[in-house]
């Protein structure tokens, strides 16, 4: 029988938790939560061996162990160092960290196209989130940017190379979860690029998970490219009956229309665990369940990330209580001014439901009669 695992304390950012000796110091941070979890660009719980590729997670180690409490020189990638016993790490409280996350982040959008007014995963990528975050205004970079043509990998998916930040997740996926691998990285350094081997087609039932696991819009889902921005769309959990997969999804909606169809997403943009196990969903849930019809509809989706989707969806909510009356505990005011009467600016000869497109200055011209 096998030794029990130690217990480890380790603090980051001033918090201390106990862990199992074994747990990487970003799997403590997570444990933790809110912003002491370090940013992850390339690491996925889900995939054996991702992570210790993009930096974004680095971290300061202050006091390396109880037993040695000497700092540790250099920044770490903290999804890739494990955790001793009395370690102080510091993330969020740490302006080496934070300039080192903004020099990252940099890097990142060197060569980034920088197109999320077109780009599909606009409102749910995890570049776009980390460049508010940590990024800068302006780029250092002065040389043409590389780019890539857009590559088919299979029917449902396109590759556009060109946002591709090389987490190298996508093909952990390839491997670890489907049965042929026929693609992966080619070349070096500023050519590195995903590629399908002579071009050939990635077609297996679950090659769709890469399109959930790709932080980037780099693996866009050809059913749904330029539909709609996610941001307008209603999410929710459904479930069928799979033989292939868990069958447990979201089905993206606007109006009645399904417009896509993904795995469901924790707080980290990872595909939630279902019965213990990763809820990776198979081609056909995907690509060919887009009826309402073909599901049973759990209910919203509670989207518990930061990010625009979340909008209107934040859990526990408190709405502000909108009537007089409600606001007053039933009483009635003594003087209720009308806005018109003291404000200059909404005329009330002007009927804001008759202005075409946007109010502009004009439109409170005093002189204007009509709306413009
Ligand atoms: S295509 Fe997406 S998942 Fe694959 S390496 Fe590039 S960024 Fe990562
Ligand atoms: S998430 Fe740790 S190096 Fe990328």
């Amino acid at each position: 029988m096998s030794a029990p695992k130690q217990i480890f304390k380790v603090t980051i950012d001033n918090i201390t938790i106990d862990v199992e000796q074994g747990t990487t110091v970003l799997q403590a941070a997570r444990k933790i939560g809110g912003d002491v979890a370090p940013p992850t660009m390339c690491y996925y719980s889900k995939l054996q061996g991702s992570g210790g590729k993009c930096r974004t997670c680095l971290v300061e180690i202050a006091e390396g162990s109880k037993a040695d409490p000497r700092p540790m020189p250099k920044l770490m990638a903290s999804c890739k160092t494990n955790v001793m016993d009395g370690m102080v790490v510091k993330n969020i409280t740490s302006q080496k960290v934070i300039d080192a996350r903004n020099g990252v982040v940099e890097f990142l959008l060197l060569n980034h196209p920088l197109d999320c007014p077109v780009c599909d995963q606009a409102g749910e990528c995890d570049l776009q989130d980390l460049s508010y975050n940590h990024g800068k205004d302006g780029t250092r970079y002065e040389f043409e940017r590389r780019t890539f043509e857009k590559e088919d990998i299979g029917p449902h998916i396109q590759l556009h190379m060109t946002r591709c930040i090389l987490c190298y997740r996508c093909t952990y996926v390839a491997d670890q979860l489907t049965n042929q691998r026929v693609h992966g990285i080619l070349d070096r350094g500023d050519h590195s690029e995903i590629s399908t081997y002579i071009s050939k087609a990635i077609d297996n039932d679950f090659s769709g998970n890469m399109i959930d696991v790709c932080p980037v819009g780099a693996l866009t889902d050809k059913t749904f490219r330029f539909k709609n921005r996610v941001w307008f769309t209603k999410s929710l959990n459904a479930h069928r009956n799979c033989d292939k997969c868990c069958g447990q999804v979201t089905l993206w909606q606007r109006g009645n229309e399904v417009l896509r169809v993904t795995a469901r997403k924790d707080e980290w943009n990872e595909v939630q665990n279902v019965d213990g196990k990763p809820g990776w969903i198979c081609n056909d849930c995907r690509f060919e369940k887009k009826k309402t019809s073909d599901w049973v509809i759990e209910g919203e989706t509670v989207i518990n990330r930061h990010s625009v989707m979340a909008q209107g969806k934040y859990p526990g909510l408190i709405k502000p209580k909108e009537t007089i009356a409600d606001v007053m505990s039933g009483r009635q005011p003594k003087l209720l001014m009308d806005i018109h009467d003291v404000s200059d600016v909404n005329e009330p000869h002007i009927d804001l439901s008759l202005i075409q497109g946007a109010a502009t200055s004009k439109t409170f011209d005093k002189d204007s009669k009509q709306p413009t």
